[in-house]
């Protein structure tokens, strides 16, 4: 049986959703980081581009925010941190039924890795909840986004997951790589280039600053992060506590 092999019967669904969960943990376990291809094959993973297309063109997105607000007048600076245009979706808005089924079957994997037993780092954690997703479009002539980490402060989040749609993406002429620094490999970097129905998962935190190198053609990619339950309701505590604070 091959997990690619997208087989209709559920029970062959779900042994394979298994065998990516499994994956997943080993590799979360290894490097901090895991890759994997053909998640929804040619046809479903054409559909959810032609959805993303769709948004993208009906101009729904707008420039990607930095989490520390910018300063006034710096609006100039942060294009040169961060060159997307972002939309969040939860999948239930008209036009996004495939981008649903893609945000269902990477939950079902997420939370299978999570909940399976002998899982390793994964099993720390404590995931129910997630962002909703964020659809990230580099429109090309040299966008990227600075070498960052995505939860350097503990704010809940413990794992990003990237699905691309890229496809006939050439990394030599096209750029767009993202590069990974995981800490503690010492002059090694993963470097993942962003095609077509791959998903990539790794560690939120400062394990894993990276950066998207520039992009000179549309690049296209949906972003989900998970939330441990436990930093997650700590961050809330904490943030509560300093909005009190400023009318004490
Ligand atoms: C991000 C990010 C990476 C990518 O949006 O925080 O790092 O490959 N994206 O699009
Ligand atoms: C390292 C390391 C793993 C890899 O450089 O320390 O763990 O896949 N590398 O290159
Ligand atoms: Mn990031």
């Amino acid at each position: 049986f091959h997990r690619n092999s997208h087989s209709s019967t559920s029970q062959h669904r779900n042994l394979w959703v298994l065998q990516i969960c499994q994956q997943v943990i080993n590799d979360m376990d290894k490097y901090g980081v895991c890759v994997v291809d053909n998640l929804l094959g040619e046809e479903r993973g054409g559909q959810v581009f032609d959805e993303v297309q769709s948004l993208y063109t009906s101009g729904a997105f707008k420039d990607g925010q930095l989490v520390k607000k910018q300063k006034e007048g710096m609006q100039e600076g942060s294009r040169t941190i961060r060159g997307d245009k972002i939309t969040w979706v939860d999948g239930k808005e008209p036009f996004c039924e495939h981008i649903a089924v893609l945000i269902s079957l990477i939950d079902s994997i997420v939370m299978g890795a999570n909940k399976f037993k002998n899982n390793g780092k994964l099993g720390c954690y404590t995931i129910r909840e997630r962002t909703k997703a964020m659809i990230a479009c580099y429109p090309g002539s040299g966008t990227h986004y600075v070498k960052h980490v995505d939860n350097p402060n503990h704010d809940g989040r413990c794992i990003t997951s990237i699905y691309y749609l890229n496809k006939d993406w050439n990394t030599k002429e096209n750029g767009g790589l993202l590069r990974i620094f995981p800490e503690g490999w010492t002059n090694q970097v993963a470097d993942i280039e962003p095609l077509f129905d791959r998903v990539l998962f790794f560690w939120s935190d400062r394990r894993n600053p990276h950066e998207v190198q520039p992009a000179f053609k549309t690049r296209y990619a949906i972003t989900l992060w998970y939330f441990d339950a436990e930093e997650r309701e700590r961050a809330r505590r904490d943030q509560n506590r300093d909005q009190l604070q400023q009318f004490s």
